[in-house]
């Protein structure tokens, strides 16, 4: 099958690289220039482990190439997907404005029976308004489908190869036939509905992610308040086979680029519609609160930052990835600094990238040295579960004589050992 991709951001790479992979002929395309150029020579402007590999495997089989022309991309695709950004608007809402354009530039290049995929995160009703506008550029028959992405970063290669599930929302059937064949060496069962119901299930999970991240960060905040330990508790109640003992890892509170967004998003939604699911703007407000009360908690017990040296480990927004959106290096960084302190970022994999995010000066640099970042620290932050984190030794920060804190944001360490260290040690909900 010949398919085209618009849009060269995360999802619509890792999607043209897996689609080639498949043995169909794919033109990933982007306005973006630099991107196309960097893409033409294997080069994934950002890290995502096992993409670049592919990528390369399939450019060199002849099967992905790249490209700014619609016209070059559009007329022999059987399918194009459209993958562009939808970023929040001021308001929570989602801005369109890409996919809108892209929909314009696509429409007058289809071929008849072609079938438009819509895999950027719209919101409920949007379909019926981007079929008119396609219908205003195109005069063939075509079909508006919709397959949401449900991977993560960090696993993209491995979650879209190995997805639990592929929702595919149309109502055409011919459509919905080619839609199915494309997915068909994934090995996951196939949910066909309708294209809002599809678009809905990705607001959904995600929004069911995002609460239950929320709410177990509400049990740890109880945990500390009648000194209990939460992971105690996410133990025990795990066993409850409706509950389970995954994703429920306590922290800062969720970020990068999709649960923030999303849960916005819907609530910026439910509120225009009568506000008729209040629950998602109190998930996004206790969300965003989180990483200031953390802080103020911590600043506590460290008693104050000034003139302290801090070592933060992981500055991506979660490990595998060097993304920074929504990270919580970005909220909580500034804040240290304007409190005095001294802090020196650490990350394997985000430390170039963060230099262009969070600017260096005299009272923050970023290193890739985990040992550069601990050597005489007085604080000790492990923000990121980041596997070279994780396993690292600390025992040769300590010094004699001297007060030094271990702050462990991911509840990833035993309170035991750095204290026996002569740590003081603490976690979240513990
Ligand atoms: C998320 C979803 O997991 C994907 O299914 C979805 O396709 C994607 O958004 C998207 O909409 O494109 P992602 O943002 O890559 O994927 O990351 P997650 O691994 O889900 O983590 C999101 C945030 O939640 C991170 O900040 C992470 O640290 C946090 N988190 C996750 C927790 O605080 N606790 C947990 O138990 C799990």
């Amino acid at each position: 099958m010949h398919v085209a991709v618009i849009g060269t951001g995360f999802v619509g790479v890792v999607s043209a690289a897996v689609f080639a992979s498949f043995g169909n002929d794919v033109t990933g395309l982007d306005i973006d220039q630099k991107k196309i150029d960097s893409l033409e020579k294997s080069s994934v402007p950002f890290f995502e482990p096992g993409l670049e590999e592919l990528l390369q495997e399939a450019q060199a089989a002849g099967n992905l190439s790249f490209t700014t022309d619609y016209e070059v991309a559009i007329p022999p695709a059987d399918i194009v997907i459209v993958a562009v950004g939808t970023p929040s608007n001021s308001d929570g809402s989602a801005n369109l404005d890409y996919v809108y354009a892209a929909c314009a530039s696509l429409a007058p290049h289809l071929s008849e029976h072609a079938v438009v995929v819509v895999k950027s995160t719209v919101p409920p009703g949007t379909f019926t308004a981007l079929k008119q506008h396609i219908d205003a550029h195109a005069d063939v028959r075509y079909a508006l489908c919709s397959v949401p992405e449900f991977l993560r970063e960090g696993s993209a290669v491995a979650d879209t190869l190995e997805a639990g599930r592929v929702v595919i929302g149309g109502e055409e059937e011919w459509a919905i036939k080619k839609l199915v064949d494309l997915h068909k060496p994934i090995p996951a069962p196939t949910v066909v509905v309708s294209a809002e119901a599809a678009q809905l299930s990705k607001y959904a999970a995600n929004a069911y992610l995002a609460t239950r991240i929320t709410f177990i960060n509400q049990i740890a905040n109880v945990c500390e308040a009648v000194g209990a330990d939460v992971q105690d508790v996410i133990e025990a109640f795990g066993y409850d086979a409706r509950i389970g003992h995954h994703y429920w890892y306590p922290g800062l509170g969720y970020g990068g680029s999709c649960f923030p967004k999303d849960v916005k998003e819907l609530a910026h939604f439910a509120e225009k519609h009568g506000d008729v699911a209040p629950l998602f703007a109190a998930i996004s407000s206790i969300n965003q609160e989180r990483p200031r009360k953390i802080l103020d908690r911590i600043s506590q017990k460290v008693d104050g930052w000034s003139d302290k040296k801090v070592a933060f480990l992981g500055l991506s927004f979660k490990p595998h990835t060097d993304d920074l959106r929504e990270a919580p290096s970005t909220f909580l960084i500034p804040q240290l600094l304007a409190a005095g302190a001294t802090v020196v970022g650490f990350d394997p994999k985000a430390a170039s990238h963060a230099r262009s995010v969070l600017p260096v000066h005299d009272q923050f640099s970023i290193t890739e040295s985990l040992d550069e970042a601990c050597s005489e620290a007085d604080i000790i932050m492990a923000v990121i579960e980041w596997p070279e984190i994780i396993e690292h030794d600390y025992a040769p920060y300590r010094r004699e004589g001297v007060q030094q804190w271990f702050i462990d944001l991911r509840n990833q360490f035993s309170a035991e050992d750095l204290q026996a260290l002569g740590y003081d040690y603490s976690g979240i909900g513990r």
